[in-house]
Formats: structure tokens, C-alpha cells, sequence
């Protein structure tokens, strides 16, 4: 099983959205895909309309008292499973330091190791902050995508991000950038995209255009391909994906 995860210390730039389309298409192309909505906010949870169930607090799966299986649910989409957020995950961190003093340091990727059964992918949709878990998340998956605004202020948190990788010995050349919300009517997007820093242009792959179209999900609750497959943001989505899989070691063969 190849692990992903779209991460950015940022909110509100893309991360969700970039997980479900790409889920979308990796399970569309025949691949068992396991998404698994990591944030207490439950965006992708909502948009693939999973139920929150009463009782499914996260403790009792750090702990290993019930495996993280038993929260799997199917979506509407075949070979796409997700596991949705709890109200619970807002206090991942605390229970996870608690692990940690037992001296169980790699909890999540114990509890992602039997997905693995199942699933070929396993998408993570992050929540925005350095913290414990995503410190684990470094650790464990084979790539890690940012999406990145065109700003100067998120490329400086990609160097953050960056700098947090090495400073880590997490291997940076597993961070990969992709552009998100661009506007190429705006002269610093375009300046941006033409000259990328020189650490980020190494790692970066192709670009999502600002579009109206992807608000759409919101109204339909369903990935952007599964209604609008012709639009130029769900083409870009679909290079994504084949930018995506060229990164992992399963999938560059298919
Ligand atoms: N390419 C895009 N064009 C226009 N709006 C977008 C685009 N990508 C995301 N959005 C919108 O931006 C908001 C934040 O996106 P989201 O994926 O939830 O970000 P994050 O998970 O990083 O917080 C959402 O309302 C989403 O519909
Ligand atoms: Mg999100």
C-alpha cells in the first residue's frame, strides 16, 4: 500500500479538495483507495456524506482496544472507502502524547499498517498545523503534496515546511509542491508560476486553476470528476493524479 498525504501548516488552500478529487480518480481507475479525513472539521467526511457515528472515539483505536477498520465505511463510488473524522480527533494530540510516554511513537502508522490488506492507497486528509501527528504523518508516508497558493507568504511556508524536513533527517525529496488556485489574469501568479523558488520547482508538479466549478462540490457533496469531468480544473485534476502516481513506486508501471 502506497500512503499519501495532502498537507499544509495552511488552511483553506486546497488540501480537502485535492484529496477527494484525487481519490476519486485513483479509485476510478480500479485502485482499492482507502481516504482517511484526519481533520476534526470533517470537510471530506461531508463531501463524500459518510455518517459520524456515535461511539467512535478515537481512543479506543489509539489505544488498539478496537481496530481502525471497524470505522471504515463504503462511499458511493466503487474501490473508494473512507474513514471519516470523529468530534473526538480534536483531541489527537493530547492522546497521542500519552502513547507517546508509553513509548509508542509511531501509533499511526501501527494503526495504518493492517489497511494495507485492502487497500493499494491510503489518502490522508490533513488538518493544518505541525503537531504530533503530523510529525507521525512525515514519518510514514511515501509522499507528501502541498498545495500551494500563489503567495510569498506560502512559499515561505514551504520552506518552513521544508526546513522542518531536513532539520528531521524526514527526507524533503517526499514533500512535493503543486500550485493550487491560480489565476493566471494575476501578474504575481504568473510570476510565481514562471519562476518557482529553485527548492520547490525540483519537487513541484502541475498546477490547479482557480475555478467557480469546484465550489460546485459543495452543492453536490461529490467529487469534482463525478459531475464535471470536462472543465478545466477537472483536467487539471486528472494530470494531478497522473503527476501523483508517477511519484509512487505501485503505481508508475499502470
Ligand atoms: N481550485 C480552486 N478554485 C476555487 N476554489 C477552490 C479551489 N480549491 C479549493 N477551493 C475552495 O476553497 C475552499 C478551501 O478548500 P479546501 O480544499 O477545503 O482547503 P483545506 O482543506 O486546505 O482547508 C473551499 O471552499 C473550496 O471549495
Ligand atoms: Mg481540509
Amino acid at each position: 500500500m502506497e500512503t499519501i498525504a495532502f498537507f499544509n501548516l495552511k488552511g483553506g488552500v486546497g488540501k480537502t479538495t485535492s484529496a477527494v478529487n484525487i481519490a476519486w480518480h485513483a479509485a476510478n481507475e480500479g485502485i482499492p483507495t482507502l481516504l482517511w479525513d484526519l481533520d476534526p472539521q470533517g470537510a471530506s467526511t461531508w463531501l463524500f456524506r459518510a455518517k459520524v457515528k456515535a461511539g467512535s472515539g478515537l481512543k479506543r483505536y489509539l489505544s488498539g482496544k478496537t481496530p481502525i477498520g471497524k470505522r471504515i465505511q463504503a462511499t458511493e463510488y466503487t474501490n473508494l472507502d473512507i474513514i471519516p473524522t470523529h468530534f473526538s480527533h480534536r483531541h489527537i494530540e493530547h492522546l497521542l502524547a500519552k502513547q507517546s510516554e508509553q513509548g509508542r511513537h509511531h501509533i499511526i502508522h501501527e494503526l495504518m499498517k493492517p489497511l494495507g490488506e485492502k487497500y493499494a492507497l491510503l489518502i490522508l486528509d490533513c488538518p493544518p498545523s505541525f503537531s504530533l501527528l503530523s510529525e507521525q504523518i512525515f514519518e510514514t508516508a511515501d509522499a507528501i503534496f502541498l498545495p500551494i497558493i500563489p503567495s510569498h507568504l506560502s512559499l515561505r511556508t514551504f520552506e518552513q515546511i521544508r526546513d522542518f524536513f531536513k532539520e528531521n533527517k524526514l527526507k524533503p525529496k517526499r514533500l512535493h509542491g503543486f500550485f493550487t488556485m491560480v489565476d493566471r489574469r494575476r501578474t504575481l501568479h504568473k510570476t510565481i508560476l514562471a519562476h518557482p523558488p529553485r527548492h520547490l520547482k525540483n519537487n513541484l508538479i502541475s498546477a490547479i486553476p482557480y475555478a467557480a466549478a469546484i465550489e460546485q462540490m459543495g452543492v453536490y457533496r461529490a467529487p469534482l470528476p463525478a459531475f464535471n469531468p470536462d472543465s478545466d480544473v477537472s483536467l487539471a485534476y486528472a494530470q494531478l493524479w497522473v503527476d501523483i502516481k508517477a511519484t509512487l513506486k505501485d503505481f508508475k508501471a499502470s
